[in-house]
């Protein structure tokens, strides 16, 4: 069984020996991978497994892998192993965001924590040198189901850049989803942090409002239409809104860090806690 490694070398990501997973469930199959919840090493896993073997895929799939291993966040979920077929990571019991928006939207409190969380995970990726490129609520889970900070697990490195590793996979393949894509990434431009601030703006937008702000996503996409539903949520989250929404990347937050402040002292403004210190949420680039 052949093996690949990780973006640096670090043994304990890579093997050759192939997984031996138990108690597998499959949870769904979509794009020649197959997710499945399972035991593994005596814990329970999630186990993404590569089942149509093309050029292209496997390049893809290998790109997820490597990405997500290349950083170490409490907030960001990384694979436990990378194998040749399969990557296996640790299982979060708990909702995706997208689960509890279905449940209703967030008041201003946990939008703003969820948000935070997010942006804390975000702030590690980019000092990492990793654009997420595809962050929404569906790849957010909320461990044990609260909407809180520390609860926030971040997903799904399937579209993302990593700008110490040499091949842009998703040039001119898949590219996002539109609700939560920047209009940059859109037009073909990929791994600018500032992309990941405008999908963490829409994500806040989802949690106050309970749906994303262009409802025709393409047309706005495309400069056509620049209809905007009105900012939820109370007053003072809406230049933190409006600044991450706009479609000049210049005007918006210059970094996860500054967004991450601009959120914190939106939180104080509406008489809530401060998010806790960035500096004690920093990751570890593998
Ligand atoms: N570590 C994990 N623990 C528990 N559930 C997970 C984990 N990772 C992912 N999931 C669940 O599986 C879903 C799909 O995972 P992921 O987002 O990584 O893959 P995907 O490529 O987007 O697949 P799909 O197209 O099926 O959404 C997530 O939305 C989440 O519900
Ligand atoms: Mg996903």
């Amino acid at each position: 069984m052949k093996h690949f490694t990780a973006v640096t070398d670090v043994p304990d990501l890579t093997t050759s020996t192939p997984p031996d997973l138990t108690d597998w469930q499959l949870l769904s199959e979509r794009g020649g991978v197959r997710c499945e919840s399972a035991r593994w090493a005596g814990r329970p896993v999630f186990a993404k497994t590569l089942v149509f073997d093309r050029p292209d895929s496997r390049a893809r799939f290998e790109h997820e892998g490597r990405v997500a291993a290349s950083v170490r966040h409490r907030l960001v979920v990384s694979p436990l192993r990378c194998f040749h077929d399969t990557l296996i990571y640790p299982f979060v019991p708990g909702v995706t965001l997208r689960e509890r928006l279905d449940t209703g939207a967030l008041g201003a409190d946990e939008a703003t924590e969820v948000a935070g969380g997010v942006l804390a995970a975000v702030a590690a990726l980019h000092a990492c040198g990793v654009t997420h490129q595809d962050l929404k609520p569906e790849n957010v889970i909320l461990a044990g189901g609260d909407a809180t900070f520390a609860a926030v697990r971040v997903i799904d490195f399937g579209m993302s850049h990593s700008a110490r590793l040499p091949l842009d996979i998703h040039q001119g393949t898949r590219m996002g989803t539109p609700h939560f894509m920047a209009p940059e990434q859109f037009l073909g431009v990929r791994g600018d942090p500032r992309s990941d601030l405008y999908s963490v703006g829409v994500l806040l937008f989802d949690c106050l409002a309970g749906a994303p702000p262009f409802e025709d996503a393409f047309g706005w996409l495309s400069g056509l239409n620049e209809c905007r539903a009105p900012l939820p949520g109370p007053a003072e989250l809406h230049d933190v809104l409006t600044r991450c929404l706009t479609r000049d990347r210049a005007q918006r937050p210059a970094s996860a860090p500054a967004l991450y402040a601009d959120v914190s002292a939106a939180r104080e403004a509406m008489g809530l806690e401060a998010l806790p210190d960035l500096t004690a949420w920093a990751g570890e680039c593998r």
